[in-house]
Parts: structure tokens; sequence; C-alpha cells
């Protein structure tokens, strides 16, 4: 349901080619996210059912004072008649007393208009996508592979400067459903980045000239013909810098959407189903 919802979704509303097939990695990765909230924040996890037939599902998360939606999602068919209203309702009672709150909202207008009425301010987004010249990649990147078991530490301080929480239990479900961790330090600054089938999942620094690096490390490393980034929002200018030298087109793509935060949330591009 969830699936054929976000396809529906991304040839109505969404700029480039059509999602390719689901791999049975991707389904994989899928599932295990939700059984991975489900028992993380059993709380924020609904469903909503139609007899004996599921029409939607919502999974937030709360990560200490940070509060994040990971899935809304409601079967085509019977979209626009309250379902996801109340399934998003349902989900932020998780949101009671935190201090930041956050949603990455997909272009369909539905959404958008479900979380701006709930308080959420949209910030527009662009996506960066399309076939990338590897001669452009710089040389001596200093980026390297991190291992999740020796710098999860790394990511959970550096993510928590940026967003007020760190990933904590996330970094185990994102390490077994087979993500990669690119890493730098140079001195007391130091970033990552989460690959996840050769696309960039999520990355973060304490500066923007070392989150540049490793954006370029992991587009370097995109396996597919096609590269995407997601979530370049007018705060990541540095990453629509790296976009731009890379001679990657710039479409207009999902938004962030807003209550109250607590961190910079920059130099960030945030993951989809872990923020
Ligand atoms: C986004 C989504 C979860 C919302 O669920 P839903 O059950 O359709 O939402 P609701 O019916 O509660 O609310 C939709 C609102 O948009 C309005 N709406 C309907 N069609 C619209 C359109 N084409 N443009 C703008 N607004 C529209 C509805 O009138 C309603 O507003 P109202 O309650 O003030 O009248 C659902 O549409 C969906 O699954 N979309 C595809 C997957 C997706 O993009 N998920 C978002 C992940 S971030």
């Amino acid at each position: 349901m969830n699936a054929a919802a976000m396809r529906a979704m991304a040839a109505a509303y969404e700029a480039g080619p059509p999602a390719p097939e689901r791999t049975p990695e991707m389904v994989e990765r899928g599932r295990y996210r939700i059984a991975h909230l489900q028992r993380t924040d059993p709380d924020g996890a609904w469903v909503a059912v139609d007899g004996d037939r599921y029409v939607g599902v919502a999974l937030s998360l709360r990560r200490g004072q940070m509060w994040f939606l990971s899935l809304l999602s409601v079967a085509t068919d019977v979209q626009a008649r309250g379902i996801g209203k109340t399934l998003l309702d349902a989900s932020l009672r998780t949101a009671e007393g935190a201090g930041a709150a956050w949603i990455l909202a997909t272009a369909d207008p539905k959404a958008l208009r479900r979380y701006a009425l709930a308080g959420f301010a949209p910030h527009a987004g662009y996506s960066a996508m399309g076939q990338l010249d590897r001669s452009v990649v710089p040389a001596n990147l200093g980026v390297r592979d991190g291992a999740w078991s020796g710098h999860g530490e790394l990511v959970d301080d550096v993510v928590t400067r940026l967003r007020g929480a760190p990933y904590g239990p996330d970094l185990a479900a994102m390490a077994a459903t087979g993500q990669e961790l690119l890493v730098a330090e140079d001195g007391a600054d130091r970033g990552f980045c989460i690959v996840r089938g050769g696309a960039v999942g999520s990355l973060g620094a304490t500066t923007p000239e070392l989150a540049q690096r490793l954006l370029w490390a992991a587009l370097a490393r995109a396996e597919k013909p096609g590269v995407v980034v997601d979530w370049l929002t007018a705060d990541q200018q540095w990453a629509i810098d790296v976009a731009l030298a890379a001679r990657l087109p710039l479409v207009a793509g999902p938004s962030s959407c807003r209550r109250t935060l607590l961190g910079p949330m920059t130099p960030f591009l945030p993951g989809g189903a872990y923020g």
C-alpha cells in the first residue's frame, strides 16, 4: 500500500524519471524500518484500517528532545478524505514537550497542506539529479570508509550538534540494512555521510568545507548512472554549490517542514527514514 501510494505520488508530483522498480534490498530495508520503529516508538506507529484492509500508515520517532515524522502514507484510492489528518494527529502525540519537531515532505500538495496546517512551516527544497561526470570530482578528499561499530559515536556527536538529538538506536537499523558509512576527520572537525544503495542517505559535518568533501565522496560512490541529492533547502548553500560544480541540474523537489528546531540544521542533509 505504502509503496504504491509513494509511486503514484512521485509520478504525479515529482520531477525526474519515473521511480525505478523496488529491488528486494529496498523492500527489505522498508520492512526493517517499519519493524524497527514499531519497536522503538510504538506510540508513534499507527495504521488506518478499512474492514480487513490497511489503508494508511504513520511512523514517527522521538529521540530525546527531537520528534520526526518518518512515514505518512494513505492508499491512493482513499486519499483526501481525512485519513492522513487522523494518522498525523495520532503520531503527533509523541511530539508533546519536544524541543524540535520536523518533517521531510514529499512534493504532494496534500502533504504540504496537512503539515502546514499542523504548524510545520514548509522550507522549499531542490533536488540535484542527473548524470555525474566523474572527471569533475576533486581528488584527495580525505574521506574514508567508516565502521558502524567504531564510528557511531562520531556520527551521533555530529548529528546531535546539528539537529539536537542523536540517531541512537537508528544507527543499528542503518547498519543492519547494509547502509555504508563514510567519515572524515580533520583536526577537531568531523563529519559523516551515510550512503544507501549508492545514494546519499544523510550527511553532516562540523564545517561546510568538510561537508562538501563528504558530498563529493558520496557522489563519486553513486552506483546508479544517475545521482539524486534531495532536501537542498536555502540553508544548505554549501551542498547547492557542490551540485553546481558537479553540473547536476537543480529541480524543485521535496521540502523540509519545521515547527521548532534545536540545532542549526546545517551543514546537514537529512535522511528520509530517521531524519
Ligand atoms: C499526504 C497524504 C499522507 C495525506 O493523506 P490524506 O488522507 O490524503 O490527507 P487528508 O485527507 O487528511 O488531507 C488532505 C488535505 O489536502 C486537501 N487536498 C486534496 N487534494 C488536494 C490537492 N490536489 N492539492 C492541495 N490540497 C488538496 C484536502 O482537501 C485536505 O485538506 P482539508 O482537510 O483542509 O480539506 C496522502 O495524500 C498520501 O499518501 N500521499 C502520497 C504519499 C505521500 O506523499 N506522503 C507524504 C509523505 S511526507
